[in-house]
């Protein structure tokens, strides 16, 4: 359990809130596991019907946290010890509807789990970001596979190279998410869609997913990606990009062999 994770079940809807502003929502791998679990239990639980994902604060999610990361590229925590792969199996394996509330910031897994909700609702002036390169590391969530698919390699490429920010209108506009909305109004419109799709024929609604994507496909997508992944948090590059981020400095690659 994390304080940092909130989840309620009201009308059929699983109300799932990243609850940790002052990080501006940062992933914890406690915040994954609750988050895993959470969607294992909604796929299980009748009771609901829907999985509508939101936020605290002025930011969706600033995606996995640093400190994480640079604990594992100084050698000072295993890879084994993450647990990031309980909550992106958990998104891989759903069948039930998910909708995604999105204001702010979204950064990294904050991105590339929108791949993974049926409904991405965002402010117009959200920023959405994907610094996996600018980190030394490479995208996940199967969004190596999911993002190109989604809206071309041109643009994908753009974003995982380059790592700059979108913004929510023009996210919609590409097809990157369903539709962009004044912030104020994302939450209200996002649970209103959770709300229908959680009258609608639950069988009909889960089996249509199930047709739409390919699970499989998208956990071997993931493992190949993780390992690379670990690989890559271990470089150098992954080093200086990491104490950059605690000094609060510009990286520097320019000495460092790929
Ligand atoms: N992991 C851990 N802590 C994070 C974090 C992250 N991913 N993102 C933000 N925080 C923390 C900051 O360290 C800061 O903590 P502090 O107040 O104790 O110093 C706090 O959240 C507020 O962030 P701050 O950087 O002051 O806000 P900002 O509005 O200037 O910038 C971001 C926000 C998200 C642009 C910036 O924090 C950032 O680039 N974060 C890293 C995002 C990232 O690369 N994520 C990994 C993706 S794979």
């Amino acid at each position: 359990m994390t304080e940092h994770l909130k989840i309620v079940v009201t009308d059929h809807v699983m109300h799932i809130t990243m609850a940790r502003p002052e990080k501006k929502n940062a992933l914890t791998q406690a915040m994954y596991v609750a988050f895993g679990e959470a969607l294992t239990r909604a796929e299980s639980d009748p009771a609901v019907r829907a999985v509508l994902i939101d936020s605290e604060g002025d930011s969706f999610t600033a995606g996995n946290d640093i400190a994480d990361f640079a604990a594992i590229a100084t050698g000072a925590r295993s890879r084994d010890e993450m647990r990031t792969h309980v909550f992106l199996e958990a998104l891989a394996r759903g069948t039930k509807p998910y909708v995604a509330a999105v204001n702010g910031l979204a950064v990294g897994v904050g991105v590339t789990m929108l791949m993974h909700c049926d409904v991405t609702y965002v402010a117009e002036d959200a920023r959405l970001t994907t610094p996996f390169v600018n980190l030394a590391v490479v995208p996940e969530a199967a969004s190596s596979w999911l993002i190109p698919a989604r809206i071309g390699y041109a643009r994908a490429f753009q974003l995982f190279a380059f790592g700059e920010p979108m913004d929510g209108k023009t996210a919609a506009a590409i097809g990157l998410v369903t539709a962009a909305f004044p912030a104020a109004e994302v939450r209200a419109k996002a649970l209103a869609a959770a709300k229908a799709l959680a009258a609608k024929p639950a069988g009909a609604l889960q089996a249509t997913k199930k047709l739409m994507r390919d699970s499989a496909a998208m956990l071997a997508v993931m493992a190949r990606e993780g390992e690379v992944f670990g690989q890559r948090l271990r470089t150098a590059e992954a080093a200086e990009a990491f104490r950059a981020f605690a000094e609060r400095r510009t990286p520097d690659f320019s000495k460092i062999q790929g």
